[in-house]
């Protein structure tokens, strides 16, 4: 037989991102290529961790995370997300929110059965989807705002679907779902007797006026519905690996058994240090974050349009896709290459996050960036385009 890899995930390679920031990396660029929130962690977050670990918070945890996680994760999604989750039943805490995501897709989805992706989607989606032997089947958002047509959707429903992927806010476009969106969604899951998988990382990143609406507060929906989170971005830890998924018992219970498999369970202190900052922080923190990034996006969206690289404006998380096709190149990927050589400004060919041609046009930035970083990226691109 010889030795070979497996072959379904040969193609997965490095993704498109990370083969960026290496790149970005050797020429020496600022990388706005990787969601890295490179601003500060609460201070409190971080001693609640150190305090964790010096009084022996150092062993393994339940399988689905420490009862002072679950526990605070559950209140908080009834204030905020107005979703009643039971925390010994139907809480997982795992290895991020990408952590969550594949136990999810291991436990739900068997071999050929169908999910339905919105496009422009996050490759880590489309490849965990893949991992597992399921099929991705691709429903575009259309327009300056992404808006998502029912009827496209209603038509990429076959006997196979087993699932729909809602991320919202939305990695890369920023689209934010409304309560009309997801209610049109909500019914063509109902009618067809669908899982709708969530991604909700972003959900305290909403610009303007925009809200976000969670799935799972629909009337109806909770059962069918799970719904997967973190703070990795919100706290600005990405590297804990601390993420989370709530959905009925049911479900909760071969995601968890998923979990402990893969993972048996989420660092001890660094959830400490979660449970501690979502208990202690009150609104002015999340507000403050929603600002900042805000003022982020303001600022680098219009340097994006003053230099003829027109942004499609987010209105959540916080990644701009900018259409560069008037620069050289017939890829994304030169096209992004291009800038990196030019302004030292590394970004994402819009190719990883589009099936078909659609993607040459875009280049990704990420602005979760210090101020002083990101200032010195605008110049750069001021400068160099
Ligand atoms: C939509 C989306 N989900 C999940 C993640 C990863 O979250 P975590 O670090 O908690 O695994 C990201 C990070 O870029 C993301 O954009």
């Amino acid at each position: 037989m010889g030795l070979h890899e497996n072959q379904r995930l040969a193609g997965l390679g490095q993704s498109e991102i990370r083969a960026m920031t290496l790149a970005c990396t050797q020429a020496k660029g600022i990388n706005l290529a990787q969601g890295v929130c490179d601003t500060g962690v609460p201070p409190l977050v971080i001693d609640a961790a150190k305090q964790a670990m010096d009084q022996g918070v150092n062993t393994y945890t339940r399988y689905d995370g420490l009862a002072e996680l679950r526990q605070a994760l559950a209140q908080r999604m009834k204030t905020f997300n107005h979703m009643t989750v039971n925390s010994e039943t139907e809480v997982t805490v795992s290895a991020g929110a990408t952590g969550a995501f594949y136990c999810v897709c291991m436990g739900l989805l068997q071999p050929g059965d169908e999910v339905i992706l919105f496009e422009p989607y996050y490759g880590y989606h489309l490849s965990t989807i893949v991992s597992v032997e399921a099929v991705p089947k691709f429903v575009s958002l259309r327009g300056s705002d992404w808006s998502l047509s029912l009827d496209d959707l209603e038509q990429a429903v076959t006997n196979r679907t087993k699932a729909i992927v809602v991320n919202t806010p939305g990695n890369p476009s920023g689209k934010v779902f409304t309560t009309q969106e997801l209610e049109g969604i909500a019914a063509v899951a109902r009618q067809h007797d669908l899982f709708i998988i969530t991604d909700e990382i972003y959900e305290y990143f909403v610009h303007d006026n925009h809200k976000h609406v969670s799935m799972a507060a629909l009337p109806g929906m909770a059962d069918r519905t799970i719904t997967i989170s973190g703070y990795s971005k919100t706290f600005s830890i990405t590297g804990w690996r601390i993420g989370h998924v709530a959905a009925d018992a049911r479900w909760s219970s071969i995601i968890g058994a998923m979990n402990d498999l893969v993972y048996v369970c989420a660092p001890a202190p660094l959830q400490y240090g979660v449970a501690v900052g979502i208990q202690q922080l009150g609104v002015e923190f999340y507000q403050e974050l929603q600002q900042a990034f805000q003022h982020k996006r303001d600022q680098f969206c219009q340097v994006l349009l003053d230099i003829g690289l027109p942004p499609t404006i987010p209105q959540g998380a916080y990644y701009v896709l900018a259409d560069v096709s008037c620069l050289p190149g017939r890829t994304g990927k030169e096209r992004a290459m291009y800038l990196l050589e030019k302004t030292g400004v590394a970004g994402v060919p819009g190719e990883a996050f589009f099936q078909g041609a659609e993607g040459a046009r875009y280049v990704r930035f990420s602005f979760a960036k210090t101020d002083a970083d990101l200032d010195v990226a605008c110049e750069r691109l001021k400068k160099g385009v």
